[in-house]
């Protein structure tokens, strides 16, 4: 590695470690200062009603099975802007994370599901202003993206006036209580993965499995059934679906909102620090009882092929040819399926994780890589204008799993998309500039009106790449 390289990643880790030190430190005067001027006995201090409104999604129905991405990735240009928090918050609440705002409360909080409130006192907390303000935070961790936040639903924070606005408990809790959104992008494969269940890996997996998840739902049983194995290997108890829940559940210590780094993956370099995208596919592997934990290469004594899936799609970015490609691998020695995402990932979850590489078109169906055995091979093919979805999303993860990634970008010729527009044409000529247009425009051209059809020969060369980092 270049050394001056070196020297800066250094230099930015010193920085990164200096800034954390002094905040802690700041923090801690902070919390001292107001300990000393103003013991903690319960009453005295600001109490503050944390409160989300509710609201009816029925924009994005959700479609079990299938092409899970037909609601599509709205990565979107169109950005919102974080909002601001008052000062106060600023001891809890952390605002300044690129992609969520959480809130790490330690006192006493009593969560009132029906109401959708969060009432609750702090020792951490400095002077409230007792205006019958409300701050609003969300808490679906995709905090910019216009379209995912407003599926999701405002957590209204304001400054309660009096102590009677303490409901009281029906149920005390003696663990700790992660609250998050199941709205926003939910029902989406790889939004369930980058969005929910990465970040609540992040923020609950130090709580050795004693810890309470509530959450706001947007689907019915079936979304929590799907994911139960990884939500049981992050808590022991049964999750609480917020929304018609009769109770006033207390507790001690409260995290509302989840720690999110990035789509798809974890920064060791941020807290919870040293946790990479590994070990949450190990916990993956772990929580589906998958067999294979990493590929080993063939050898010449094995009695199996090297086993290849294209995951299909259907509606959009189809695979035209897709059997042609099938056939191709097949003659190059591969063990060839071809399938569409299901709903049981109890099964299908087993079923990936028997293969050594896996083939398909940028889209939610990739996020499958999560079950496969380390050092397995993913081939993402990019259609045209998606290379930086293509990276973001899926390149930049498989290689934080271990996962050796090859890449497959069509040629104009390979995209349907010659059929609709001149060879010459700035759609096919320079994706850039849609984009720039609006997220809106180029997603339904590129995103929801591309199929490819790969040319066999020039594609073979990749299957022949991938063919020899499964076999010795
Ligand atoms: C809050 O977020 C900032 C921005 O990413 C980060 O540097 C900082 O460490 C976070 N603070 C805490 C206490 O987690
Ligand atoms: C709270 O109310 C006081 C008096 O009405 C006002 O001066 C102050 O600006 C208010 N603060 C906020 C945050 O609204
Ligand atoms: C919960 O704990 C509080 C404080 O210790 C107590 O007053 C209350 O009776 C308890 N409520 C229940 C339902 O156990
Ligand atoms: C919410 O639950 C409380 C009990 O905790 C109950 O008194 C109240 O009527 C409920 N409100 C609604 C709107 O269901
Ligand atoms: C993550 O995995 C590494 C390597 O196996 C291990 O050393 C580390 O303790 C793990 N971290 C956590 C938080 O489990
Ligand atoms: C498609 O385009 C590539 C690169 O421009 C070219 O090499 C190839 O021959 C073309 N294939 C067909 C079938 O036109």
């Amino acid at each position: 590695m270049d050394e001056n390289i070196l020297a800066w990643s250094l230099s930015k880790l010193a920085h990164r470690r200096f800034a954390i030190w002094a905040f802690l430190g700041v923090l801690l005067i902070a919390v001292s200062l107001f300990t000393v001027l103003k013991p903690y006995n319960g009453l005295d201090l600001p109490l503050l009603t944390l409160h989300w409104s509710r609201g009816i999604n029925l924009k994005m129905l959700s479609i079990l099975g299938a092409d899970d991405d037909q609601k599509s990735i709205l990565q979107s240009g169109e950005v919102i802007q974080p909002k601001k928090f008052e000062p106060f918050l600023v001891p809890i609440c952390n605002f300044s994370e690129d992609k969520s705002d959480f809130c790490e409360i330690k006192g006493d909080i009593r969560i009132q599901g029906n109401s959708s409130s969060i009432f609750f006192t702090s020792p951490q907390i400095g002077t409230v202003q007792k205006n019958n303000t409300r701050w609003t935070i969300k808490l679906y961790a995709r905090k910019t993206d216009k379209y995912a936040m407003a599926e999701d639903e405002d957590l209204l924070l304001k400054p309660a006036l009096s102590d009677q606005e303490m409901p009281r408990c029906t149920v005390n809790h003696t663990i700790p209580a992660v609250v998050f959104s199941g709205r926003g992008y939910t029902g989406n494969f790889f939004h369930d993965f980058s969005d929910v269940m990465i970040p609540l890996y992040l923020t609950a997996g130090d709580f050795n499995r004693e810890v309470q998840f509530l959450f706001e739902k947007k689907h019915r049983k079936w979304w929590i059934n799907k994911y139960s194995p990884i939500l049981k290997a992050l808590s022991t108890h049964e999750i609480i679906e917020l929304d018609n829940d009769q109770e006033i559940r207390c507790f001690k210590n409260a995290l509302i909102g989840l720690k999110s780094h990035k789509d798809f993956d974890i920064d060791p370099e941020k807290p919870p620090f040293g946790n990479s995208l590994r070990n949450f596919t190990k916990l993956v592997r772990r929580a589906y009882s998958l067999q294979r934990e990493k590929a080993t290469k063939l050898t010449a004594q094995d009695k199996r092929k090297p086993r290849l899936l294209i995951i299909s799609r259907k509606g959009t970015r189809l695979l035209v040819n897709e059997d042609e490609v099938a056939a191709e691998a097949q003659s190059l020695g591969f063990d060839v399926e071809a399938m569409e995402l299901m709903n049981d990932l109890r099964v299908f979850s087993k079923r990936v994780n028997s293969f050594d590489v896996i083939v398909g078109v940028h889209g939610a169906g990739l996020t499958n890589m999560v079950f496969l055995p380390e050092n397995a091979v993913l081939i993402q093919v990019v259609p045209l204008g998606l290379e930086w979805l293509a990276k973001a999303y899926f390149e930049h993860p498989a290689k934080d799993m271990n996962i050796k990634y090859l890449e497959y970008k069509i040629n104009k010729n390979e995209s349907s998309l010659i059929e609709q527009y001149p060879i010459d044409h700035p759609v096919i000529t320079d994706p850039s500039l849609l984009k720039k247009e609006g997220y809106g425009k180029f997603k339904s051209i590129y995103l929801d009106s591309q199929n490819v059809r790969l040319d066999v020969s020039r594609f073979r060369g990749l299957l022949l790449e991938a063919l020899q980092l499964v076999q010795g």
